[in-house]
């Protein structure tokens, strides 16, 4: 049995759908049972990631744990009692930041829930992903709204990421022997501006868009609204001009096979989310 987190998100529910369809027991967890849609013969559990008492049904007769956390979680206290109950693999989902900004807070966050799974007594696997396609998400409301997106660093290159290829990475890790004690860093397949993304949404949609820049200020506003205040500047600071980003890494295909997905691919997955 694999207990997944985050079953309900953009990666998690990929990691449950790759396990089933590969006949692995899976469990989703999730805070709130009866809104949580999984495919046939996945188990579902109720529980809360900060709350890590709450989690001890989740780990009945389980022996791996898939760990994506949205950072106000004790890595550790979870680990602790995932430990206790048997559980002897962890795959965690990190952040590339990790290595790119390792003084940045959320890359200092990442390392720490990255130190935690190395000194939890599991054998482990850390996926160090990149910037997510499905941040576009972000845009829907006024995509859908106006036709517009408000953006900053419009011409700053990204190799973002299907969280579908975090997942397949993750489905592999925890099915497939070799992954153990490794780092996987992840990106997409190329380097895609916010210009491009735009563009690439609009020809999906099959509607104009227009691309407002915001000013720095403007940005690190708007961003508050999807994460805390705290991690925000740097996200806002990669506009600085300077390259730090990791480049395009050839590890989803070495890892899956196939060849990692294209923001338009993902695009066109998520039409329903613009619409
Ligand atoms: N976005 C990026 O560019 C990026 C880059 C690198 C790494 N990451 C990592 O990826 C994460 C986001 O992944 P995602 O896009 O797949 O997530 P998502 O679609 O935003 O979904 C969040 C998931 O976390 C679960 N969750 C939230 N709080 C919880 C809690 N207290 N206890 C239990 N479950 C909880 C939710 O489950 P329920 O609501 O069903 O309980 C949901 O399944 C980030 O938090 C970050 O750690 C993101």
């Amino acid at each position: 049995m694999i207990v997944v987190t985050g079953a309900t998100g953009n990666v998690g529910s990929v990691v449950v759908r790759r396990l089933a369809e590969r006949g692995v027991s899976a469990r989703a967890l999730t805070r709130d049972a009866s809104r949580a849609v999984m495919p046939s013969g996945v188990d579902v559990v109720e529980g809360d990631l900060t709350r890590p008492e709450s989690l001890r049904p989740a780990w009945d007769d389980a022996e791996s744990l898939f760990l994506l956390t949205t950072g106000n979680e004790d890595v550790a206290a979870i680990l602790e009692s995932a430990r206790q109950a048997g559980i002897e693999h962890v795959v965690l989902v990190s952040s590339l930041l990790a290595q790119t900004h390792p003084d940045s807070p959320i890359g200092r966050g990442a390392l720490r829930g990255e130190r935690a799974v190395r000194d939890s007594g599991m054998s482990w696997t850390i996926l160090r992903a990149w910037e997510f396609s499905s941040n576009a998400v972000w845009w829907a409301p006024s995509i859908r709204d106006h036709g517009t997106v408000r953006a900053t660093g419009v011409d700053a290159a990204s190799p973002v990421i299907d969280p579908a290829d975090i997942a397949a990475v993750a489905a592999a890790a925890l099915t497939e022997r070799g992954h153990e004690g490794r780092i996987h860093a992840l990106t997409g397949p190329a380097e895609v501006t916010v210009r491009e993304r735009v563009r690439i949404l609009g020809r999906v949609l099959d509607r104009d868009l227009v691309l407002e820049e915001m000013n720095a200020a403007e940005a690190l506003e708007n961003l508050k609204r999807f994460m805390p205040e705290e991690v925000v500047e740097p996200v806002i600071g990669t506009d600085s001009g300077e390259d730090r980003g990791p480049g395009v890494l050839s590890t989803v295909e070495s890892v899956t096979g196939a060849p990692a997905r294209t923001f338009h691919q993902w695009a066109l997955d998520h039409t329903g989310a613009f619409r």
